[in-house]
């Protein structure tokens, strides 16, 4: 494929081409793989693939709002910056990038806990509406504190990821014998991580008023605990199949959960998501934000700040066709009924939006 100027990507298979060629095998291995057989990661493609459309004519689609809503404030897109460890191994300037392009595209960020610059420095480098996502690495005190400085620094929301009991094999990883670099941060206080129960959720829920999050919901009970426990977010995810091996697509197991939460609490959704029919697709079975991880990092590496904000741009356009072409003037017009099951027409895998890649 030709690669054009970063600044004139007429598609995301561009995009993905040119961040393929900037980046060294280490680290792109690190980003486009997941956790041993790789099933996970290949079954939230075959889960989204798996949806055709049924869409609807005549009726009156010259405008289209396909803006978002988080926390009470409007959003370009219902899509969000999902939280990336290791971040400044994709971009210079990592998380703080990313909040520049989220800023200027007009999408929320949430910051991961292992990820650099942290959290005061990635607040001072844009204004944009943003979360803070932990890994819960240290004592009770310690998640405090994390809390506190989230909130000084103008985060809306705090999230919690909760499928990390245990760290993957990522065989990619262990294969090629790639170390991260910031390996040492990620392995302090791993009992911690292990150790967490549904008790330090209510604790954080009697302690603070910071609106939770929990990221890694992945069955209708969890989602119900959830709800019981007065979560504002379940956030559906499979960590993009980077932890428990042969587990469900995460498009695939979002009905049960929209099911069991019975809109007492709002639910987001990643894994697999890298197309605007995907974000579509999301948003018809019922989930308010959706979550981009590898695309967000392959728009970085692409071409930086610029990158990821075209990366965005390009997703708009093709929500704003496809929401065109079903006949939905805005999202509260979409439902269920636009989708119909149906087999995928190539084998599943992280690169299957993208037919086009050599
Ligand atoms: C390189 C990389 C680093 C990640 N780091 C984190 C992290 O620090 N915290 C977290 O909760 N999830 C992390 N995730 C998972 C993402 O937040 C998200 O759940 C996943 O990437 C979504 O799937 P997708 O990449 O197919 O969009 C990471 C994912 C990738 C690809």
């Amino acid at each position: 494929m030709n690669l054009p100027h970063p600044q004139e990507f007429l598609t995301l298979q561009e995009v993905v081409a040119a961040a393929r060629a900037n980046l060294a095998p280490g680290p792109w291995s690190y980003l486009v793989g997941g956790a041993e057989t790789e099933t996970t990661v290949r079954r939230n493609r075959q889960a989204l693939d798996s949806l055709a459309f049924r869409p609807r004519v005549l009726r009156d689609v010259s405008r289209i709002d396909f803006s978002g809503i988080f926390f009470q404030k409007k959003t370009r897109l219902p899509v969000m910056l999902a939280p990336i460890g290791g971040l400044e191994s994709f971009v210079e300037g990592g998380a703080a990038a990313a909040a520049r392009a989220a800023a200027e595209f007009g999408v929320p960020q949430m910051l991961s806990s292992v990820c650099q610059p942290g959290l005061e420095e990635t607040a001072a480098a844009a204004q944009t509406l943003r979360s803070f996502q932990l890994y819960v690495r240290g004592d009770d005190a310690w998640v405090d504190d994390w809390v506190r400085r989230a909130k000084d620094n103008g985060f809306v929301a705090f999230c919690l990821t909760v499928d990390v009991a245990l760290y993957s094999r990522r065989e990619r990883d262990l294969v090629g014998r790639f170390v991260k670099p910031w390996r040492a941060r990620a392995a302090e206080g791993a009992g911690f991580q292990a150790a967490l129960s549904w008790g330090q959720v209510k604790r954080f829920k009697d302690k603070h008023d910071l609106p939770l999050i929990l990221k890694g919901i992945a069955t209708a009970e969890d989602a119900q605990l959830a709800v019981e426990h007065g979560v504002e977010v379940v956030y559906v995810s499979n960590h993009g199949g980077r932890q428990l091996d042969h587990g469900l697509g995460a498009a695939a197991v979002l009905p049960e959960i929209i099911a069991a939460v019975k809109g007492k609490a709002e639910v987001w959704v990643d894994g697999g998501f890298m197309r605007g029919t995907d974000v579509v697709k999301a948003v018809a079975l019922g989930a308010r934000t959706v979550g981009i991880g590898r695309l967000a990092c392959l728009g970085l590496a692409a071409a930086g700040v610029p990158g990821l904000v075209r990366t965005l741009e390009l997703l708009e356009e093709e929500v704003r066709t496809c929401l065109g072409l079903l006949g939905a003037a805005s999202w509260a017009e979409l439902t269920p009924a636009h989708l119909a099951a149906a087999p995928p027409v190539s084998a599943p895998d992280t690169f299957s939006a993208f037919p086009l890649l050599p």
